[in-house]
Formats: structure tokens, sequence, C-alpha cells
């Protein structure tokens, strides 16, 4: 396990939960935060925390000084505008993954997406923000020398996320809006991907490795743990998907009027509707022993439990 590492993204959810397992490791974790980052899931943990502005070469040169390794979570999942996307996600991966091979790093783990892969049944990404993970993977192949290993996280969800918050709360609500397609989920629970990325720390990559349980969930399922989670009845409704697509555009489109990037929008609403993104995750358990341990129903119970201890329910 390499001893010092650099990780990015550390003040985000999925971030903040590799903070935890790197330190717990006992690696001795630089996280690169921002001015304006707020450090909240970080306070307690052993970790170092390094100011920088990653739109400048001297602040990545500096953060990747004395790094083993780099562990890149940072980028964003919503944005104003599509250009954002390939700014962030795939020009500071090229700009770090640059500046750790001049420091001699000699580990680089990238955390994709699965939306680089695209949704089942197509060739390749299907949104800007699917288009521009997939950039960032592509970045990685001028840098063999840092030895990368991308990870394809599916849906996240756990402790800290707000994308799945909503659908706690019209659970509890009693009422729980479905979509009528018959499409399975197969999410990963945040602890889980914390867990790959200590073992890609260890083994060679380089992956594509998409991240999911095994298990393939119906939404009546997902319904169910919900209700176990909440300890209420949660009522499936079936909603046409155009009328969920028409909702996320709506959404979308309100967001954008206010200036703010969406948490629901049209990309969101077909990602949940209109495509099923499955996942083999077998290749992550032959390279680098990684297996799912988090099923849904468990991981839904301990996300409410905390949502509840922090008043987000
Ligand atoms: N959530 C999911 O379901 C999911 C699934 C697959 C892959 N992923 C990937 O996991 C990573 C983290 O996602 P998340 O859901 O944890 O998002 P998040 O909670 O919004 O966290 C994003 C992190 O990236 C940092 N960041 C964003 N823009 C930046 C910039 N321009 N310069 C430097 N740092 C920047 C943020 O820093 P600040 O705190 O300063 O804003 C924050 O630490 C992303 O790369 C995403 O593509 C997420």
């Amino acid at each position: 396990m390499p001893e010092r590492v650099l990780l990015t993204g550390a003040t985000g959810f999925v971030g903040s939960h590799i903070a935890e397992a790197l330190a717990s490791a006992g690696c001795e974790v630089r996280c690169a935060v921002r001015n304006t980052s707020d450090p909240r899931w970080l306070s307690g943990l052993k970790v170092r925390l390094v100011r920088a502005d990653f739109g400048r070469p001297e602040d990545l040169a500096r953060l990747a000084k004395g790094a083993d390794a780099v562990v890149h979570a940072a980028g964003i999942t919503r944005a104003r505008r599509p250009e954002d996307f390939y700014a962030v996600n795939a020009g500071i991966t090229r700009r770090l993954a640059a500046a750790a091979a001049r420091a001699g790093a000699r580990r680089f783990v990238l955390i994709s997406s699965l939306a680089a892969r695209g949704p089942d049944g197509e060739d390749g990404p299907v949104s800007h923000y699917g288009r521009s993970k997939l950039q960032a993977e592509q970045c990685l192949r001028e840098f063999g020398e840092l030895r990368p290993v991308i990870l394809r996280p599916a849906a996240v969800y756990g402790p800290r996320d707000r994308d799945f918050l909503p659908l706690f709360r019209l659970a509890r609500s009693g009422w729980l809006p479905v979509p009528a397609s018959a499409n399975p989920l197969q999410p990963v629970y945040a602890a889980d991907v914390a867990r790959a990325v200590l073992l890609a720390l260890r083994k060679d990559g380089p992956g594509p490795f998409p991240l999911a349980e095994e298990a393939r969930y119906s939404w009546r399922e997902v319904a169910e743990a919900l209700e176990a989670a909440l300890g209420r009845r949660v009522r499936p409704v079936r909603l046409p998907t155009a009328g969920f697509v028409l909702a996320g555009r709506a959404a979308g489109l309100t967001a954008r009027l206010r200036g703010a990037p969406p948490a629901f929008d049209e990309r969101r609403a077909r990602d949940i509707a209109v495509h099923a993104w499955t996942c083999d995750p077998s290749a992550a358990e032959r390279a680098l022993g990684w297996r799912a341990g988090v099923p849904l129903p468990e991981g839904l119970g301990h996300t409410a439990g905390w949502y509840r201890r922090e008043g987000w329910l």
C-alpha cells in the first residue's frame, strides 16, 4: 500500500468515504481542497488538508510533490454548461496526471463512472457527463508510468449523499413515484467504493472496472427496502416514462433559469426512466479481489439512519 496518498474530491460525498478508508488503512493522506471547499466531512479524520487552485500548474506541482499515489475523486456530476464537464472532469485529470508523473508518483486511481461506458445497449456514453468521464480515462493512456487504475462506480449511495435523498424523502411520505419501465437497479454503497480504492492502490489495473453490487433490484424491491429502512409503509406509484422525462426537463430548465446546476434534469430523468445501468462487476473481483459487501437493503438502512441523525430526514 503506498504510504503517501494525495486525494482530490475529499470534501465531496464519494471522496469523503475514500478519505476515511485511506486514513483507517494507515496511509499518510493529503486532501487537496479549494478555498471554497467545506471540509466538514473530514473533521476528526487523520488527514492533512492542502489548499490549492486546480487551475494553477504550480499548485498542482506542489500537491503532487512527494505523493506515492494519487486518488482522483474530484469531479462534477452536474453543470450549468456542457463545457464545464469537460473542463473539470477531463481537464483537471489531464493536468493532475501530468503533475503526478513529473513528481514521480507510481499510481493514479481515477474515480470514473459507469456513465463513461454508457447505459445498457449503447456502445458509448450518451451524456456530456459520460463523455467527459471517458475523456478523463483516455487522458491516462499517456501516463503509463503512473500505473493508472480506472474505477467506474455505478450509482453510489450512502451517508452524505444528496442524490438519493429525495428518494428517501418521497418514500417517507408513503408514496414513491417510480418509472413504469422495468429497468433493474444495480447501485453500489459508498464504503464499498472506498474499499475498491484501497485494493486499487495495491493491485495493477488498468481496468476500467465497473463497481456495483452483483445483485440487481426491481423498483418494487427498492420500495420494500426503503420501507424497512424507514419503518413505514411505502407504496410505489408507477409513472409513465414520458412523464418522468418531462418532469426532468422542467426541473432542469427551472434550475438553469435560477443559474444553479440542476439536481434533477432531463439527463437524470432518462437515466432513471429510459436507460438501464446494469454491469458485470466480476473484472474487479478477478483483478483487485473486490466484491461489493453491502447489499442494498442494509445500505439503505445505514443511510436512512445517518440521514435521521443529521436531521436530513
Ligand atoms: N455520486 C455518484 O453516484 C457517482 C457515481 C459514479 C462516479 N462518481 C464520481 O465520483 C466523483 C465524486 O462525485 P460525488 O458524487 O462525490 O460529488 P460531490 O459530492 O459533488 O463531490 C465532488 C468533489 O469534487 C470537488 N470538485 C468539484 N469541482 C472541482 C474543481 N473544479 N476543482 C477541484 N475540485 C473540484 C468538490 O470540491 P468542493 O468541495 O470544493 O466543491 C468535491 O470535493 C466524481 O468524479 C464523480 O464523477 C460519482
